[in-house]
């Protein structure tokens, strides 16, 4: 029997075993930021270890890159974000909770579209401001709407000194791969049709972060860009959604758990707008990856702003042109967040007890083996258990556990995910062979140690 999901129940088992910390905790926390924990971050890397293989490495046509957080100012207003990335936002006067204006109007079926103006804004607001309920307080007062920007604003080096435009943290991860795109043809033997991918952290000045990993300030996006030849997007493009789809699968998320959304209201560079959503719990579905076409406009855009020649020389047709840029972009934490709820079960076992286990592909999980002597005051246990760990820790994630009975340890186990534990008994001393404990069956065979 299993129970159903909660994400409270998900987000207490994340910080209880060391998945995700509460960022600077210690100091009170801070919104919208957390930290990964021991397991979390094996976890987290594992994710990425899967992504890059799967769409860069097993890819013919795509190569990776890393670029530097911090760019030329001039990269943002180039990209359109310093004066079209922001939220219409309005606040309750009788209780100061903030609310974001488009999505309190897509809740009464009205859409907003991102280019409005503040003035288009404030009329749609104004003609349904009384149908909208306050989280906070029951007779709100609302202030006008307001458009807020959420790019994140640092300083460095010469451009502060110079008093030019602030420096800002990366809004989205994409833009490095934009202004690498020339470097990239000039140095790899790359052809259009192409793709560039890269994973890199974004920073948003998000108003009103809410569900935990879901809408953080900071957060990794994993993005891969398509270069392809102006008016080859369709095709190319439903290509891009299958695989997308098909790689989360399998990760073992459930297709039930998964649909498509596309953006009715689309955001100022693409021309087309389709999401992943998964089914979070508690949440109900919700955004997990972009998929965007966003034709020329980046290239355009950033040709302009650098007057740095972006025009591609295609020698197969003999012509010239700005490449279109078909995006895939993941929030890393969503993905996360998706992943263990899907793994996450609290099952009744046959004898009564309860059971919270992570049912995660074995691939994902931070740690493969657990090591167990059967009793933690019978050195002959422990130096044979410690053998068996330093050997399989050579290749695999593996934990070494002697503290407390071995039902308390396999329930430790479960709840991180580790696919199998190992035990090392007296029968081990005799014969060589070992307990091997299936995580999600938890049945038990006798494996030789030098077959494990
Ligand atoms: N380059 C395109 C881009 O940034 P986006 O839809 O704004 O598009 C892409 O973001 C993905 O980044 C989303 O699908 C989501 O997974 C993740 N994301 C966006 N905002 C986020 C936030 N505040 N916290 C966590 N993840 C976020």
């Amino acid at each position: 029997m299993t129970k159903p999901k909660s994400m409270d129940d998900i987000i207490a088992l994340l910080k209880r075993r060391g998945f995700i910390y509460q960022g600077s905790e210690i100091y009170g926390g801070a919104a919208g930021l957390y930290d990964f924990g021991p397991y979390g971050v094996e976890l987290l890397n594992n994710l990425k270890q899967n992504w890059w293989k799967a769409n860069v490495q097993a890819r013919p046509d795509y190569v990776g890159l890393d670029s530097a957080m911090f760019k030329n100012p001039k990269v943002w207003k180039a990209s359109g974000h310093v004066d079209g990335f922001a939220d219409p936002l309005v606040e309750c006067k009788n209780c100061n909770t903030r609310l974001r204006v488009d999505k309190e109007l897509e809740k009464l079926g009205i859409f907003a579209d991102e280019k409005m103006s503040e003035e288009e804004i404030k009329k749609l607001w104004d003609e349904n401001k009384d149908k909208v309920k306050c989280p906070g307080c029951k007779k709100p007062e609302w202030s006008e709407p307001k458009k807020f920007n959420l790019l994140v604003k640092s300083n460095l080096g010469d451009f502060t000194e110079k008093n030019e435009e602030p420096v800002y943290l990366p809004g989205e991860a994409c833009q490095g791969i934009y202004l690498n795109f020339k470097n990239v043809v000039d140095t790899c033997r790359v052809k259009i049709p192409f793709g560039i991918a890269q994973i890199g952290k974004a920073f948003r000045n998000e108003i009103s972060p809410r569900n935990f990993l879901f809408r953080c300030r900071e957060f990794e996006q994993a993005d891969t860009q398509y270069f392809v030849k102006p008016h080859d997007n369709v095709e190319n493009y439903q290509r891009i959604k299958q695989e997308q789809w098909g790689w989360l699968l399998s990760l073992g998320l459930k297709e039930e758990n998964l649909k498509w959304h596309q953006h009715e209201n689309l955001v100022f560079y693409a021309k087309d707008a389709w999401d992943i959503e998964y089914n979070y719990p508690s949440y109900g579905f919700d955004e997990l990856m972009g998929i965007h076409d966003r034709s020329d406009y980046d290239l355009s855009q950033h040709m302009k702003f650098s007057g740095t020649d972006l025009n591609y020389f295609d020698q197969t047709a003999n012509e010239k042109y700005i490449p279109w840029i078909l995006e895939t972009s993941m929030g890393l934490g969503r993905l996360f967040l998706a992943v263990i709820s899907d793994a996450y079960n609290v099952e009744t076992l046959n004898n009564g007890s309860e059971r919270t286990v992570l049912k995660l592909n074995p691939e994902l999980a931070p740690v493969k083996y657990a090591v167990f002597p059967l009793l933690k005051n019978k050195p002959e246990l422990v130096e044979k258990a410690k053998e068996v760990f330093n050997k399989l820790s050579q290749k695999y994630v593996c934990e070494f556990d002697d503290n407390g009975n071995i039902g308390k340890r396999y329930r430790r186990q479960d709840e991180i995910g580790t696919p199998k534990c190992i035990v090392i008994d007296f029968d081990t001393l005799e014969d060589g062979t070992v307990a091997v404990r299936d995580r999600d069956t938890t049945e038990q065979i006798r494996v030789k140690i030098e077959e494990l």
